[in-house]
């Protein structure tokens, strides 16, 4: 039993709890287009406990059996979303999407599984991963969890080693800016890669300049630049380059893999693609903001609407979308994440005199709005094969659906994708073999989510140590230098 993903995870989840408590329901899908990464056919789809049991034309079942008729449709595997924040303190405040509206929202949006990033508490890893455990226990769908580092020493080595060996997490997340928050340093970053790549855990990385952002804020308010545009103008490009450059660099010394997250400039973008062709291992995740968005919503007089746009690395100016969709579909970005990072109006107006203080952070946590950016799905959804995880939807590509804050499910008051028009609609999502969504209802149940545990030393690991080995044979014989004996 196993979700058997492609990509993100690579090995796939290994001794993952997948399949544990799933419900007993019995379904058919007839007669639909069944859509995986490299091949389509007409077939039907058949469930039990949580798992398709066949794929095959024409199954013949009992009674017992709930029938969804999805002819004219595509079956598809459920979207897997690499980068949430559900339940987050920050900047003063917490995320209005806990793990249960959250999911909801995805699970109406055709996406069945995410990973949320745990934040320390105090620094301390295993606090975080507790309180992340405890927030998680009303979810509805399956969730993974990557891991924030945000300050260095002997404990916190030693805990990033429980996560990996015992926890299940595979990924830590460094973070270049947020300066006197999250941010860390290069000498820590060093350290953290080092202790990654011993422990076979992706390195991610937050990719600003967080000292230059500090000094591009002081800028802006000295200029009387208070509003939401000085949150664009205090961190340019320029900044997202630098540091998504220099964190490449390092993990190049330390010969480690890299994943820079919320890829959002042409610089940044730029800056993988050189690495990738000298043959270092670093992708790069785009986000659907930076994706279909641009800047210019933040010069809106209006407060409430310019601040919901607020993000970091900020969204950028018109052109950065369509070479970041480019960079997309020929591989030099390899999945993409919503970071789905909702605060509501009345949190978003702690900014209303000061842009630093609105919180960073903007909704959008559903797969739709990416289907028609990605044909080949394979690096961000499941399969649809005997043996994986039921977590499929039904899309119609005759109908359409409109993104409206009054339909979305989330908590917030607001949507960056208000009265964005989508081609295709996600009629079914079935989460864990369950209809988790039908006829624009969503029918969950919280606490029937499981934890996906992720295994170490993923595909980008291959050849690590191979060229480590050349590395060492390429130093000659260490000089011996002898001091003068006269
Ligand atoms: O503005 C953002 N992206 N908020 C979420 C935290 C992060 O940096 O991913
Ligand atoms: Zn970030
Ligand atoms: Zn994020
Ligand atoms: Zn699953």
């Amino acid at each position: 039993k196993s979700h058997s993903i492609p990509g993100f995870c690579g090995v796939g989840y290994g001794d993952s709890e997948c399949g544990i408590g799933s419900s007993s329901s019995k379904l058919l899908i007839k007669g639909g287009t069944v859509v995986n990464a490299h091949h389509q056919e007409i077939a039907d789809v058949y469930v039990e406990d949580g798992i398709i049991v066949s794929l095959q034309p024409n199954i013949m079942v009992g009674d017992d059996v709930t029938v969804l008729d999805a002819t004219g449709k595509y079956v598809m595997p459920g979207g897997i979303d690499p980068h949430t924040h559900l339940a987050m303190e920050f900047m003063g405040t917490e995320t209005i999407d806990d793990f249960f509206s959250g999911q909801a929202a995805a699970l109406a949006g055709g996406t069945t599984m995410h990973i949320d990033f745990v934040i320390p508490v105090n620094g301390s890893l295993t606090a975080g991963f507790e309180s992340y455990t405890q927030k998680a226990k009303k979810s509805c769908m399956d969730y993974g969890f990557h891991m924030a580092v945000t300050k260095w020493d002997e404990v916190v080595a030693r805990d990033m080693e429980i996560m990996v060996k015992d926890k299940g997490i595979n990924s830590f997340k460094f973070f270049l800016a947020y300066k006197g928050s999250l941010m860390i340093n290069d000498e820590l970053l060093l350290e953290a890669f080092k202790k990654c790549k011993s422990l076979g855990a992706l390195t991610m990385v937050h990719a600003e300049n967080g000292d230059a952002v500090a000094e591009g804020q002081k800028r802006m308010i000295e200029l009387g630049i208070t509003g939401p545009e000085g949150h664009p103008l205090s961190r340019p490009p320029v900044l997202e380059g630098e540091a998504t450059a220099r964190a490449i660099r390092l993990a190049g010394f330390i010969n480690t893999p890299l994943y820079i997250v919320h890829v959002m400039s042409i610089d940044a973008m730029e800056e993988i693609a050189k690495a990738q062709k000298l043959g270092q291992k670093v992708i790069g995740e785009p986000v659907t903001s930076g994706l279909v968005l641009d800047d210019s919503k933040l010069w809106d007089p209006d407060f409430t609407t310019a601040a919901k746009y607020v993000m970091s690395p900020p969204i950028r100016k018109l052109g950065h979308g369509k070479a970041l969709q480019a960079a997309l579909s020929t591989g030099v970005l390899q999945l993409v994440g919503t970071d789905h990072c909702t605060f509501n109006s009345t949190q978003k107006a702690f900014g209303i005199d000061d842009f630093r203080k609105i919180p960073n952070g903007v909704n959008g946590v559903r797969s739709d709005i990416c289907y028609r950016l990605c044909a080949d799905n394979k690096y961000r959804m499941g399969a649809i094969l005997a043996g994986s995880d039921a977590d499929i939807i039904i899309l119609n590509p005759n109908s359409s659906v409109q993104i409206s804050a009054k339909s979305h499910h989330s908590r917030t008051d607001t949507n960056v994708y208000e009265g964005l028009k989508l081609k295709g609609k996600v009629e079914v999502t079935i989460a864990g073999g369950r209809v988790v969504w039908e006829n624009d209802e969503l029918k969950v149940i919280p606490g029937s989510g499981r934890y996906i545990k992720m295994s170490p030393f993923n595909y980008l690991f291959n050849g690590i140590s191979k060229a480590d080995a050349a590395y060492l044979s390429s130093l000659k014989a260490p000089v011996r230098r002898f001091r003068d004996q006269s």
